[in-house]
């Protein structure tokens, strides 16, 4: 049986934290509640503008946390200086800038990438396995793998905010494609942004998807139902 694996971001249970200035909720708690619900790997976002995760959260969750730990970062060298320290067992370079609320599309892929390049090398040279936050076009994908990527993660953010509507199908036409071209440069295949409990499955089945990263609205759900079950909710919906 195909399994496909569930990354849970947990940056908004920061957000939450950060509203009141106080140590609750801890996403440390919530990385142990998520490994534990079903979660294979647990996110975390670490932002320029330290918006909700702190340097301190990532520390505390790989020191003290047995599982597998995936953080999102720009690709600055402020960021590959952390990585290089704390040492998560993957990356996913991400476009970022600050008005953003999230992620809306993938990293820019093209002009000179020497930068980008060396700091995938640097990270990958570390031990950690790289992957970029990619928009699902064929040639950002050729970019990716030109530059050493061990993995993409197809943006979703289009395909979720079509749900429902008529562009709907090609968005899902476009993630299905690249997502063979992924493959078909033996590179492992992540998707994530906007996905939720609706629009999930039809990424979920597109043949050899790895990993799906889901944070917004996981932790929205763990409001009412909590977060062990919201996690195992998202996890059967996946499988
Ligand atoms: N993947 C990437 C690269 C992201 O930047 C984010 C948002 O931090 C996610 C997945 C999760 O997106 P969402 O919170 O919309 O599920």
């Amino acid at each position: 049986m195909k399994t496909v694996k569930l990354g849970v971001n947990i940056d908004h249970i920061a957000t939450l934290r950060q509203a009141r200035g106080e140590k609750n909720p801890d996403p440390l708690e919530a990385a142990r509640v998520v490994l534990s619900s079903g979660a294979d790997m647990v996110v975390m976002h670490l932002r320029a503008d330290r918006r909700h995760i702190q340097d301190s959260d990532i520390e505390r969750v790989r020191r003290d946390v047995r599982g597998f730990l995936h953080l999102e970062m720009a690709a600055t060298p402020e960021m590959e200086k952390f990585a290089l320290k704390n040492r998560p067992d993957s990356v996913c370079l991400v476009p970022e800038s600050a008005k953003e609320v999230a992620n809306q599309s993938g990293m820019r892929m093209s002009g000179k990438l020497t930068e980008l390049e060396k700091m995938v090398k640097n990270l990958s040279r570390a031990g950690i396995e790289v992957a970029l936050f990619v928009d699902p076009e064929p040639q950002a994908i050729r970019s990716a793998h030109n530059i050493g990527a061990d993995a993409i993660e197809l943006c979703t953010s289009k395909y979720s905010e079509s749900w429902g509507k008529k562009l709907q199908d090609k968005e899902l036409e476009k993630i299905q494609l690249a997502s063979y071209l992924v493959k078909e440069m033996s590179m492992h295949l992540h998707a994530g942004s906007g996905l939720d409990y609706y629009n999930v499955s039809p990424v979920a089945r597109i043949e050899g998807m790895e990993y799906m990263n889901i944070g917004y609205s996981i932790i929205s759900r763990a409001m009412f139902v909590g977060l062990k079950n919201a996690v195992a909710e998202m996890k059967r919906l996946i499988q």
